[in-house]
């Protein structure tokens, strides 16, 4: 249709990440410095504005909408957004969450719209998912999982980002805390996103293909067959419903069908996770309040800035020096 959008690599961008916030109540040592400086109230987009570029996005052909922050939940009036965007008709609606608001806000998450949520879960260890977050409460997050699976969502998925000497140890438990809630899992190798000096991601790297072989050594993978659509190869075992997926930016390259780009809340949309290509929406939307046309013409002129692909160093040696709360992951 004429209402698409294109890059210059021929892929068709109808997925959008909006991160409603750059805060968050967890300080994750491979997404946040200790000491974080977050942004002033008036360089960030307000609901209004991310539900206009929300609407916009939608008019040009986009038909899954995540929403991520920093922790998107502790964005005053998120609610409302939700609701809003509930009510475009999209095909797929979802969010990333550290589960902390969950145990509060499922019901009304739910009610409002939202089809599915990913989870981030790296420990079932209160001690080691405090040393992980900082700040996180594991019995919290317990609850909001438990929260959202009584709300009927159509997905919940969690994640795992998994690192040596911190829960590597830990994934045999995931799988069977997976199996157990007949939740779906996916484990990230992490990306070098931002200068965190408190923590060394080239010793912490622990690849997809060593998590696999953990998990063999107590339940049978099997490829699954079908294509995720996205960044995760999904695996599954012979005995349960659960998929098991593994996002993997330093081994596999997934850029060629990427579909995605994002929008940051200082209205940046970045055409890439692992470059910095942007352009910002915020200046347009507030030189042109009432017109949308130009800001769908920004979107559009947007496309031919997409890279063709990522390249992250397994030293962990930082590229990119946004972090990962800037973007949501
Ligand atoms: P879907 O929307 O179902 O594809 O979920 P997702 O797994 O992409 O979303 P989620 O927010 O749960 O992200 C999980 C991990 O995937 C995070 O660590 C993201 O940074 C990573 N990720 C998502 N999209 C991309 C991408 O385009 N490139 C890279 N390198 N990583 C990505
Ligand atoms: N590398 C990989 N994944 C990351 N996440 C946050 N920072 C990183 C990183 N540096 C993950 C979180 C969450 C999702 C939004 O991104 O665990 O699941
Ligand atoms: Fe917060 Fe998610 Fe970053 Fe952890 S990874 S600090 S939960 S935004």
């Amino acid at each position: 249709p004429a209402n698409q959008l294109t890059d210059r690599f021929g892929r068709t961008v109808n997925y959008v990440r909006l991160s409603v916030t750059d805060r968050c109540d967890f300080r994750c040592v491979y997404c946040m410095a200790e000491e974080m400086v977050f942004l002033p109230r008036s360089q960030i987009l307000s609901l209004e504005e991310i539900a206009r570029v929300a609407r916009n996005f939608v008019d040009l052909g986009t038909e899954k909408i995540r929403l991520t922050g920093g922790e998107p939940l502790v964005r005053k009036g998120v609610l409302d957004l939700v609701r809003e965007i509930g009510s475009y008709g999209l095909r797929d609606f979802a969010m990333t969450t550290n589960g902390s608001q969950l145990p509060e806000m499922a019901d009304e998450l739910r009610r409002g719209g939202l089809h599915r949520l990913n989870i981030s879960l790296d420990s079932l260890d209160a001690d080691k998912f405090h040393r992980i977050t900082r700040t996180g409460k594991l019995s919290q997050v317990l609850d909001g999982i438990e929260a959202a699976r009584e709300a009927g969502f159509r997905g919940i998925k969690l994640n795992t980002v998994v690192m040596k000497g911190r829960n590597d140890v830990e994934v045999p438990e995931l799988i069977e805390f997976a199996r157990k809630k007949q939740l779906d899992i996916t484990f990230i190798e992490e990306m070098p996103l931002g200068e965190i000096s408190e923590h060394d991601r080239g010793l912490a790297l622990c690849t997809s293909a060593e998590v696999r072989d953990i998990i063999r050594q107590r339940h049978e993978l099997i490829p699954a067959t079908e294509d995720s659509g996205g960044p995760a190869r999904y695996y599954r075992m012979p005995d349960s419903p659960v998929r098991v997926g593994f996002i993997s930016p330093h081994s596999h390259n997934f850029c060629d069908t990427c579909n995605r780009v994002r929008v940051t809340v200082e209205g940046r949309l970045l055409l890439c996770l692992g470059n910095e290509h942007s352009m910002d929406l915020r200046e347009v939307l507030r030189e042109f309040p009432g017109d949308d046309e130009k800001l769908r013409q920004a979107i559009i002129s947007a496309m031919d800035l997409k890279p063709e692909r990522h390249h992250f160093s397994s030293e962990g040696e930082v590229q990119i020096l946004r972090f990962m709360n800037m973007t949501g992951g």
